[in-house]
């Protein structure tokens, strides 16, 4: 395709050329359809631009007066007239144009200064960071509120023991708020990794220029400041190809997938018939156009299908960066629209997970009827054997004996007669199956992190205060 778009006399590059490109290619290249979300940060950068130009010498006061104004015009236009927003972006090839055609429309001549000594590389980058900040603290509060949830769970169900199980057979009994706790802890885990993406984009890469750097003297710690950044990037180069706190950002929000998945699974399995352990609620389930009975988990199967496009936006962004050369290349341009998506989908499946988690009853008499399976007691029979001075390997092996005689019997072990259980070990005394039940297994776990009712009782005073604690920088909606 060769044919040429109409020469645009505004273009931020187009001195040097002859020919227009062409117009494919042209709407190849252009990203303001996606990276005009960053307009909001682009407009809080250029206004500490221009006060930091104000600083050396090259705007006047009167001059950064009437460029910050039609700065704020801008802004409240493009919220407001969406025809002029529309009609001023159809022909801006990127989110810095755009301010550019803006301004110049606004300001003439003036409007061309503010580019002065700067460039798109460390303006994108720079947008870029502020926006994955206010991502992060955006999804930590949604993070929270789901931790809200589990905690709330946790105290309503505090005396409901479930089978725990391993490899999806059954184990050891536990309290099922101890199950639950389980996935907080997950999701607590998250929260640290948002923090750290947020200490990795906290530095302002302003001051870089295209890559080396910049020569008017521009205070870069004042504007590094102005715009809450704690600190700036260190070596020009580095900073105009580093998209490394996109990868943070995209591997906490990856984890918190996994996390969101493993817990759908859960729910989906336990909402199946063969366990029936909740009841899955209306509000997140759909029915059958053929079957009239069902009633289907698509909350948890949708969370736990959208995790792959989590996992591909940092599978993505790994891959477009492995290979590129050291500086700005213009396949970074490939980082925006996966991130954006992949936060959108993760505030979604979110917001989902916490309504669907804290309208879920559980059906308390199913988890305990599992839960007061005998076998599940296995275990305590060894240690009871430990406390009389068993060796545990020998201790495993005779109730594994009492277990197969019980299963020849076709009877819980239980139920065997203390003189069958002498014939396996001698020293079976009465107190041997009266001292073991479901309470006395799960009061027996008392270890701080365990599932005793006391254990437990602390774990979910923990949530709560580490709940309390947060605290999450309220930031604009990104
Ligand atoms: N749209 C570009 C990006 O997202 C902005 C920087 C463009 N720089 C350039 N030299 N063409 O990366």
């Amino acid at each position: 395709m060769t044919s040429q778009a109409q020469r645009k006399d505004d273009r931020l590059w187009g001195g040097r050329f002859d020919r227009e490109p062409d117009q494919q290619f042209d709407a190849f290249q252009r990203s303001f359809a996606f990276d005009r979300r960053l307009l909001p940060y682009e407009l809080t950068v250029d206004r500490a631009w221009a006060k930091a130009l104000q600083g050396v010498g090259l705007l006047t006061a009167v001059e950064v007066q009437q460029t910050l104004a039609a700065l704020d015009k801008i802004e409240k236009f493009s919220t407001t007239d969406a025809a002029w927003f529309e009609g001023l972006g159809a022909d801006a090839e990127d989110v810095h144009h755009f301010v550019e055609k803006a301004l110049v429309k606004e300001l003439g001549a003036l409007g061309w200064k503010l580019h002065t000594g700067r460039s798109r590389n460390e303006l994108v980058a720079t947008d870029f960071r502020l926006f994955v900040i206010d991502a992060a603290a955006q999804i930590q509060q949604a993070l929270s509120a789901l931790l809200n949830s589990f905690l709330l769970q946790a105290k309503t169900n505090l005396s409901v023991p479930m089978a725990g199980m391993t490899h999806m057979q059954h184990a050891q009994p536990i309290l099922l708020s101890h199950f639950l706790l389980a996935h907080s802890e997950a999701f607590s885990r998250d929260l640290t990794r948002l923090e750290s993406a947020v200490a990795s984009a906290d530095a302002c890469p302003l001051g870089s220029g295209a890559l080396a750097g910049n020569s008017f003297g521009i205070d870069r710690n004042a504007i590094a400041s102005e715009l809450g950044f704690s600190r700036i990037t260190a070596n020009s180069v580095d900073a105009v190809s580093d998209r490394d706190f996109a990868l943070d950002y995209l591997f906490a929000l990856a984890g918190i997938a996994t996390h969101l998945s493993r817990l759908s699974e859960d729910f989906v399995i336990f909402a199946s018939q063969e366990f029936a352990y909740v009841v899955l609620p209306d509000e997140y389930s759909t029915g059958s156009s053929l079957m009239p009975q069902k009633k289907n988990p698509d909350a948890w199967e949708l969370i736990r299908g959208k995790t792959g496009r989590i996992t591909g936006a940092l599978l993505g962004l790994l891959t477009t960066l492995k290979g590129l050369p050291t500086s700005y290349q213009r396949d970074l341009q490939e980082d925006k629209e996966a991130l954006f998506a992949a936060h959108d989908q993760i505030a979604h499946m979110l917001a989902v997970a916490t309504g669907a988690l804290s309208t879920t009853k559980f059906n308390a008499e199913r988890l305990r009827a599992a839960a007061s399976n005998p076998a599940l007691l296995a275990t305590e029979a060894a240690d009871y054997l430990v406390h009389k001075g068993i060796p545990f390997r020998q201790a495993h092996d005779i109730v594994g004996k009492v277990l197969r005689e019980a299963e020849k019997q076709n009877v819980p072990w239980t139920s065997l007669p203390l003189e069958a259980l002498k014939k396996i070990f001698p020293a079976f005394e009465a107190d041997f199956v009266t001292s073991l039940s479901l309470d006395a297994a799960l009061g027996s776990k008392k270890v701080p992190g365990g599932t005793a009712p006391e254990s437990v009782r602390t774990a979910i005073s923990d949530l709560q205060d580490r709940i309390n604690k947060l605290r999450i920088k309220r930031g604009a909606t990104p």
